[in-house]
């Protein structure tokens, strides 16, 4: 192809870039010279701040959102024999803490566009094993989560939100985390973020208190009460737990970040409407479709599905094309029956998901955060629409 000149970045584009002033930076480093790094006063503000927002009744920050989910299915008393319905098109930390507690996923499917799970399809996995449904908040879009309350109640389960993906996701006008329980991840490429870590909501006063003394070896107090109080004898294991506590040097960035997040969405939601735009005529490159019922999308990734049959090109080409020209992609996710030990130890799942093998076989993920500008944005789409008719060239010209 002599004279083609591909769109070239003189920069690389990452699918996600946190979101970090030099106030951040400051603020870090102040904790570092206050003598007090680890779990203190810093933790406690994010936890009083999340609680703030959402409304719940508590708040409680981990080192990961995986740990969370870890400490809650332990303080659940969730193990072997028993079942949890969730989605299999998730990160894989939730279904491997489920079998890491010896209880076994029962995936369901989800919507073919929004990658959610339905109530329905809820409904219909529960059977009198289930003691947990964890429906996943995907991508920043909410499910209808009165639905799966209204089955879950009559069905007599209780729901571990897995909103990981969904910190300022509005659902018919409340905030995400305002319900029974939640847990959000605080991973560098979400909305906002501490470096590592998580915070679970719960309006359930002995859960918390469980979840609390679980995140530091079983006591009852922690490592702040210690420093407030001194060793005192109440300070015993209650029963072994963990060591998930997040330190004061990574609270205080999401402490700082917290009060941007309205910002942060709706820049998000303007770059993800100049790709909306843009696609609409692209064919085979299909974005998500937002959920029916009333919310605000945290829009946390942007997928689109590479569809061969509409465009000529799988998903790695795709993925290919674009890094050619200095863009990250992602892949949120590969289907977790779809990896390696779920494949070899939990076999009845293959086929038995259209929907999310569909999905998991052509999902990507393309840039999106908030200090993009437009003509990233724009440049984006350039490149998209550049690398799907370059592959129309070459198959037209039998090439291929
Ligand atoms: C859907 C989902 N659930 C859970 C997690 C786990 O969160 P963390 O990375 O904080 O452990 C993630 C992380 O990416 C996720 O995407």
């Amino acid at each position: 192809m002599s004279g083609y000149s591909p769109v070239m970045r003189a920069t690389f584009l990452p699918f996600c870039r946190p979101s970090i002033t030099e106030e951040d930076i400051a603020a870090v480093a102040d904790v570092l010279r206050s003598g007090w790094i680890t779990t203190g006063p810093k933790v406690a503000e994010l936890e009083d701040m999340v609680a703030a927002r959402t409304g719940a009744k508590h708040a409680i920050a981990a080192t990961s959102g995986t740990a969370l989910m870890h400490l809650a299915l332990e303080a659940m008393g969730i193990g072997p024999g028993d079942e949890v319905v969730g989605a299999s098109m998730t990160w894989v930390s939730t279904p491997n803490m489920v079998e890491l507690r010896g209880a076994r996923n029962v995936f369901v499917d989800v919507d073919r566009d929004t990658l959610l799970a339905s109530a329905e399809a809820i409904d219909a996995a529960i059977t009198p094993r289930t003691k947990l449904v964890i429906p996943v908040h995907y991508a920043g879009a909410p499910v209808d989560i009165d639905a799966i309350r209204a089955v879950c109640a009559r069905r007599g389960v209780p729901i571990l939100e897995d909103a990981a993906h969904a910190i300022g996701t509005q659902y018919k006008g409340r905030e995400v985390g305002s319900g029974e329980t939640a847990i959000f991840s605080l991973h560098p490429i979400k909305n906002i973020t501490s470096g590592e870590g998580g915070i679970l909501t719960t309006n359930d006063d002995a859960l918390a208190n469980k979840v609390r003394s679980l995140r530091f070896h079983g006591l009852a107090v922690d490592a702040h009460d210690r420093k407030q109080q001194g060793r005192s004898p109440q300070a015993e294991v209650q029963e072994p737990g963990y060591k998930h506590n997040m330190a004061d040097m990574n609270a205080v960035l999401a402490v700082r970040q917290l009060p941007r997040l309205d910002a942060i969405i709706e820049r998000r939601d303007e770059i993800a409407a100049i790709y909306r735009a843009g696609l609409a005529d692209v064919d085979g490159i299909l974005p998500l479709a937002d959920p029916t019922w009333s919310h605000r999308h945290a829009r946390h990734l942007f997928v689109v599905r590479v569809d061969e049959r509409a465009c000529g090109m799988d998903r790695n080409a795709f993925m290919e094309g674009l890094k050619a020209r200095n863009i990250g992609t992602g892949i949120h996710f590969l289907a977790s029956h779809t990896h390696r030990w779920y494949r070899e130890n939990r076999p009845e799942w293959m086929g038995q998901l259209p929907a999310t093998e569909w999905n998991s076989a052509r999902i990507c993920t393309i840039p999106c955060f908030p200090d993009m500008t437009d003509a990233d944005a724009h440049g984006v789409l350039e490149a998209i629409k550049e690398v799907v008719a370059s592959t129309r060239t070459t198959v037209a010209g039998g090439i291929r």
